[in-house]
């Protein structure tokens, strides 16, 4: 009998699913508009949104790790000594002995999260997504290396063509590396004013999404082993995650401010240009965060990888309605050959040959 929760009567493993997929299409959107469509010196700091993304991510993992212990509990367990007794409980599993595991994905996510700021800001949205995809090749790695996991060969054969895939759509963007203007939104304030915009630099770009795409692997697989050697509840594991991201995401914006010892001008800095795209950019980053506890917890990295790859589809038709990105064919035969080769990876063990049959040509 299938006891998974469910939401209006439908697994939550594959609401979770699908609202990832849609919250990575619109975290690269609104991401790369709210960096590229306002003028340099009116652009908000992505340190901020690193270190805002933290602390709300942790408090709201602190509420529901903080819920799940009340609802546990009966009648007298929600009293207001009830509730304290719980943040007692909730707080010494936070600062556990082990908690010092989490130190390290902590600030890989940092690094990574930061990182993915330079790449939407000098890349157009759907070559970002498809060269993100890099993160599967990555994360294949640092599992073989790190968690003794033997892949197939429909897995290796997969990951070539990622490899590839990834490379043509790369060849067809950087040709010229010369940097190159953004493509401003249909509609946009800016769109006849194109001296004051963002320049992007395909090169940067992609040398950020290659070393966001090993922080990714690196951290996810990290996290992976510390929650399957202990039984800690994931959402105290998030909040100790958060709580260790907050130095490195701190440091970096109050060496933004020009009075660091000031907490007010610290403040004051730090929400400097901070509009209602950049809050929106916190907020579905902040969002995809628990999407993806909810992921790691309900599913599994198999089921998160097509929610990835349906997210580059959703990306792309959006990109070019708003964006007015243009299909080139090397971008079509580097996107599918991605799109085959996530498929195909995502087989599981005894179907993988019938997946290799059915994408070859008879
Ligand atoms: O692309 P990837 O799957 O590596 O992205 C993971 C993202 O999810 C990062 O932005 C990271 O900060 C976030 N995350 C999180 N909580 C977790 C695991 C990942 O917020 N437990």
């Amino acid at each position: 009998v299938d006891t998974s929760p469910t939401i209006c009567g439908m697994p939550l493993k594959y609401v979770s699913l699908v609202t990832l997929a849609v919250q990575n299409a619109a975290l690269s959107i609104v991401m790369h508009y709210s960096r590229v469509s306002i003028p340099a010196a009116q652009a908000y700091s992505p340190a901020s949104a690193v270190l805002l993304n933290e602390l709300l991510k942790g408090s709201i993992s602190f509420v529901i790790a903080l819920w799940r212990v009340l609802s546990a509990s009966d009648a007298a367990g929600r009293s207001l000594v009830g509730i304290f007794v719980a943040f007692k409980r909730v707080c010494r599993e936070i600062f556990s002995p082990d908690c010092w595991k989490l130190s390290i994905p902590a600030l890989l996510y940092v690094v990574q999260n930061s990182l993915q700021f330079v790449a939407i800001s000098n890349l157009p949205v759907a070559t970002f997504q498809v060269t993100y995809q890099m993160k599967i090749l990555t994360t294949a790695a640092f599992s073989v290396a790190l968690l003794r996991k033997r892949l197939g060969s429909t897995k290796w054969l997969s990951l070539f063509f990622l490899a590839i895939g990834v490379g043509i759509v790369q060849i067809q963007s950087t040709a010229g590396h010369a940097p190159q203007r953004q493509n401003i939104p249909v509609g946009s304030a800016h769109e006849s004013a194109p001296l004051h915009i963002h320049i992007m630099s395909p090169l940067k770009g992609f040398g950020a999404v290659t070393a966001a795409c090993f922080t990714s692997g690196l951290a996810g697989v990290y996290f992976e082993m510390v929650l399957k050697g202990s039984k800690a509840d994931l959402w105290v594991r998030n909040v100790q995650l958060s709580l260790f991201s907050l130095i490195p995401a701190a440091l970096p914006v109050f060496l933004e401010s020009p009075y660091p010892h000031a907490p007010w001008n610290v403040m004051n800095t730090m929400l400097r240009n901070f509009g209602g795209w950049a809050w929106a950019t916190v907020a579905i980053q902040v969002f995809g965060g628990l999407v993806t506890a909810i992921v790691i917890k309900y599913s599994d990295n198999i089921l998160k990888g097509f929610a990835t790859s349906l997210s580059i589809v959703l990306s792309f038709m959006a990109s070019v309605v708003l964006f007015g990105f243009r299909i080139t064919p090397s971008f079509l035969i580097g996107s599918t050959t991605v799109l085959v080769a996530t498929w195909m990876y995502n087989q599981p063990p005894g179907k993988e040959l019938v997946a290799i049959t059915s994408v070859m040509p008879a």
